[in-house]
């Protein structure tokens, strides 16, 4: 088969490889149908992240039909269309009873396109099918779902429930790209009074109205926490999310709060951040982090199936699997392309008439 092999740091190809094949009993191999690229792909590129080998297949979000199935596997079949998260769970560590995928003892957690092949391919093999994969529901194209495999659960998860986003909240946002817009779409699920955007790039500020901020604020050229603090009375807001993964825009965020409030760092941090406690610790701040579980995939996927979320405006770019070396190229370069996500269609992907659904929405 075909597939996105990591070469080492800067090299990458779209090479024949062996298929994948069923190794524990535990596994299932799925023919991608609809795969995207994540800027975590991007960092492995990079060689930010030293576990990835050279000769692994990338990707980890993806859409696929089922085609063979282990020995124990017992809730999925041989055609059951099918969504891979980008966590895997074993489903019977302490770590996974608890619903805390991301940290699985046994092998789980965050591993295609990492610490195994990925789903960057025409085939893979996909390892606790049991308890990491979700069967998509009649009705909904692997597009309506994709997302469901990384950004949208960890904007839901580490940003949303992890900042108790509620009612007539002001929630202040920074950094407006693919996670920082699943932030806005996935906040709106808790009818906050505002959602206040802060990016560098007039673009993704542009993005983040299309999303649902109701103020944008672009920080290379604006005081962003005087224009919360002029928002909300002088309080701050009450919940502020990091979705950049830099120190500068985590002190942001711990700036912008009001007291009492809570900061949901996102974003992955390489470098030590300074918490300023000399300043919080009388504001009752609340700090939290978190790598996504993806334990609400299938409450999202609810959402997606009755209309009440619609995370369509995210496919900015369509590609043929095969042409995945391009894909990349757009998606890297996403201050000229203004790439969001890029979707990765397999012959069977239904993504054509996802795009075809797309302009006949956009010309109504
Ligand atoms: N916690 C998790 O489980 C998890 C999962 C996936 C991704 N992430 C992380 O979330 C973060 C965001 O991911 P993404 O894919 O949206 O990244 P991205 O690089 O596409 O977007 C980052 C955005 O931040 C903006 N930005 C950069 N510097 C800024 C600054 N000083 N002030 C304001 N805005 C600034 C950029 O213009 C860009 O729009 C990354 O750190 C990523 O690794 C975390
Ligand atoms: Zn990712
Ligand atoms: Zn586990």
């Amino acid at each position: 088969m075909k597939a996105l092999v990591y070469h080492g740091p800067g090299e990458r190809g779209w090479d024949s490889v062996a298929d994948p094949a069923i190794i524990d009993p535990t596994d299932i191999v799925v023919r991608i149908d609809t795969s995207t690229i994540c800027g975590t792909d991007l960092h492995i590129l990079k060689g930010d992240v030293p576990e990835t080998t050279a000769g692994t297949v990338l990707g980890h979000e993806a859409v696929g039909t089922v085609q063979e199935i282990g020995a124990s596997v017992t809730t999925v079949k041989p055609g059951d269309r099918v969504l891979m998260s980008c966590v895997s769970s074993c489903g019977r560590c302490r770590y996974c009873k608890e619903g805390r995928y991301g940290q699985c003892l046994a092998g789980g957690g965050w591993i295609f396109g990492h610490l195994i092949d990925g789903l960057q391919a025409e085939f893979a093999r996909v390892p606790f099918a049991d308890n990491s994969v979700y069967k998509i529901p009649e009705g909904l194209s692997d597009e309506q779902v994709l997302f469901l495999a990384d950004i949208l659960p960890t904007s839901y998860e580490v940003g949303v429930l992890a900042g108790t986003v509620s009612p007539g909240d002001t929630v202040a946002i920074v950094g407006a790209g693919p996670i920082g817009l699943a932030a806005i779409l996935t906040a709106q699920l808790y009818t906050p009074g505002r959602i206040v955007a802060i990016d560098m790039a007039d673009s993704r500020l542009e993005g983040a109205r299309r999303f649902g901020a109701d103020t944008t604020i672009n920080n290379s050229r604006e005081d962003a926490v005087e224009r919360v603090m002029e928002l909300t009375g002088g309080l701050g807001a009450d919940v502020a999310m990091e979705a950049v993964g830099v120190p500068q825009t985590f002190e942001l965020a711990t700036e912008l709060i009001r007291p009492g409030g809570r900061v949901a760092n996102i974003g992955v941090h390489g470098k030590p951040a300074t918490l300023h406690l000399e300043k919080l610790w009388i504001r009752d701040v609340t700090v939290t982090t978190g790598l996504v579980d993806t334990f609400s995939i299938p409450q999202l996927m609810r959402l997606i199936a009755s209309g009440r979320l619609d995370p369509s405006l995210f496919a900015t770019h369509r590609f043929e699997l095969g042409d995945t070396m391009s894909a990349y190229d757009t998606f890297a370069d996403a201050a000229n392309t203004n790439a969001l996500k890029v979707v990765l269609c397999g012959p069977e992907s239904t993504s054509k008439a996802d795009a075809g659904r797309a302009r006949a929405t956009a010309a109504v």
